[in-house]
């Protein structure tokens, strides 16, 4: 007879606002023995997080029962990025979906990513290391998203949507099927991509324009 391995303990690392949105998204999905946050900020430690979410300085996260697992919950994406290569070799990184997340089976969720409550990851679609695609967004079938780009609350990209490493599609933002936002990119919240939107740019409005032009 085998013997269940335990759960996973889970630290989320970020103890700010987007930690208190894994934090919840990783206590609803049951998939964790317990969380712990941490954070650089030592102004936090001994704090908690969410009730019963202690927040430890990083020298403690080596001392932690394990099995541990690893979440960095940093909101801009390239701080997220960094954290996480130095953070790597504590604990294996693993990706946070709120059972109310609706993620197709052939979808394909790298290591890292936070599908928090009531996103929509279509069919096919594709998600690299670190993506979060936040509240009520929607991924629709055979998007590709880039590592390190979050996809903020109720924006929604249409099917076959490429967007590349490490970019922001801001909240309540449309991008129709077929196009490529590059990497580095910002679109403005609300904005409507009816083009792609090159490497490198920030873009807002309706339709979306390069943002000096935006409110033009
Ligand atoms: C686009 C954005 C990055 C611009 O921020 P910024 O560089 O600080 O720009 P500013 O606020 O100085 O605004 C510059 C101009 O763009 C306009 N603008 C800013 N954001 C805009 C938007 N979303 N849509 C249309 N116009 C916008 C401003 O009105 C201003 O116009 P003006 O020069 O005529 O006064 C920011 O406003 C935004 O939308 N960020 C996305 C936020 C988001 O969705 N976060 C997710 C949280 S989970």
């Amino acid at each position: 007879m085998t013997t269940a391995s335990p759960l996973p303990l889970l630290i989320v690392f970020g103890a700010g606002g987007h930690g208190r949105v894994v934090v919840d998204a990783a206590l609803a999905s049951a998939c964790f023995r317990t969380v712990v946050a941490s954070d650089r900020d030592p102004s936090l430690w001994g704090q908690q997080l969410l009730p019963g979410v202690p927040i430890v300085s990083p020298a403690a996260l080596h001392a932690l029962p394990k099995p541990l697992a690893l979440h960095v919950a940093i909101g801009n994406n390239l701080v997220r990025q960094k954290e996480t290569q130095a953070l790597r070799n504590i604990a294996p990184l693993v990706s946070v979906i709120h059972p109310r997340a609706s993620v197709a089976q052939s979808s394909c969720i790298a290591p890292g990513c936070l599908l928090a409550a009531h996103c929509v990851v279509g069919p096919l679609a594709n998600l690299e290391e670190g993506v979060i695609v936040n509240h009520g967004a929607v991924v629709d079938h055979d998007c590709r998203i880039g590592a390190w780009s979050h996809i903020a609350p109720l924006a929604a990209l249409g099917g076959a949507v490429r967007v590349g490493s490490a970019s922001l599609v801001g909240a309540g933002s449309v991008v129709l099927r077929d196009l490529t936002i590059g990497a580095g990119v910002t679109l403005g919240a609300g904005g409507v991509a009816l083009t792609d939107v090159p490497a490198g740019q920030s873009w807002a409005g309706v339709p979306a324009r390069p943002l000096e032009r935006a409110s033009a």
